[in-house]
């Protein structure tokens, strides 16, 4: 199996990206880097003049300022851990940021194998984001329907307590849904023109998603070999 895969997930708010970065990165041991989780902690010290700074975007579900997502990504793709293959979730999101990462990657010597797009319907997003619980301790996911804890609140993999994300409220699901559309679609054809990009629904199941991309992947080794 070839490791060291570099990919990146895309689609809308509540398609899946977190949910499949997650089992990609445990199955092919790489790096999950969700900008969204990254902001999220940052936004847990309250205080912090970065949190004050980022705070109005997220909770508005508005993008964060281009630059600022930049920096952030640059030095994580620059740390250790990274070397032996990453997944990107949440980002790139406009094509700047898109340019940006040819930019990071180019520096480092590095390309994308794949761009995962989880194309799904409104009536799964909706049905998705409402009932998405999350643990405030080490960020697990989980539906009440779907992927519900053994016990009902608790995070069935550290014990920590689960909660509603601020921006899973309906009007800032809609927001999320038009900044999506407005900004970040367009990055799919940016993708297919450099012909690495791979659609999946994301409306069929966690497991039936995983199974597709580990498919394609498993044909882009044999590409490669
Ligand atoms: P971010 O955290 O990235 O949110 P998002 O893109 O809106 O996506 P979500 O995390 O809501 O959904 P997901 O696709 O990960 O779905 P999940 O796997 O959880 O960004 C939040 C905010 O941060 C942005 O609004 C912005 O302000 C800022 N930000 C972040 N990145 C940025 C960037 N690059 N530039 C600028 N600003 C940025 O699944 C959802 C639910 O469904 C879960 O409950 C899950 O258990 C369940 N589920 C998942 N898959 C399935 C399935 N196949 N079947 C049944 N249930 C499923
Ligand atoms: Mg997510």
């Amino acid at each position: 199996m070839k490791s060291g895969y570099n990919l990146i997930i895309l689609g809308p708010p509540g398609a899946g990206k977190g949910t499949q970065a997650d089992l990609l990165s445990r199955k092919y041991k790489i790096i999950h880097i969700s900008t969204g989780d990254m902001f999220r902690e940052i936004l847990k010290d309250n205080q912090s003049e970065l949190a004050q700074e980022i705070k109005i975007y997220v909770q508005k579900g508005e993008l964060v300022p281009d630059n600022l997502v930049l920096e952030m990504v640059r030095k994580r793709l620059q740390e250790d851990d990274v070397k032996n293959g990453f997944i990107l979730d949440g980002f790139p999101r406009t094509k700047i940021q898109a340019e940006g990462l040819d930019e990071i990657l180019d520096s480092l010597n590095r390309q994308l194998d794949l761009a995962i797009y989880l194309k799904t319907s409104y009536e799964t997003i909706l049905d998705r984001l409402t009932g998405r619980r999350v643990c405030l301790h080490c960020g697990a996911n989980y539906h009440i329907k779907y992927s519900p804890p053994k016990q009902e609140g608790i995070c069935d993999r550290c014990g920590g307590e689960l909660y509603q994300r601020e921006d899973d409220k309906e009007q800032t699901i809609r927001k999320r849904l038009e900044v999506y559309e407005a900004q970040t679609k367009e990055i799919i054809d940016y993708y297919q023109n450099k012909n690495i990009l791979f659609t999946v629904s994301g409306d069929l199941s966690a497991k039936d998603v995983l199974k597709k991309v580990e498919e394609q992947l498993s044909q882009i080794e044999t590409q490669v070999n």
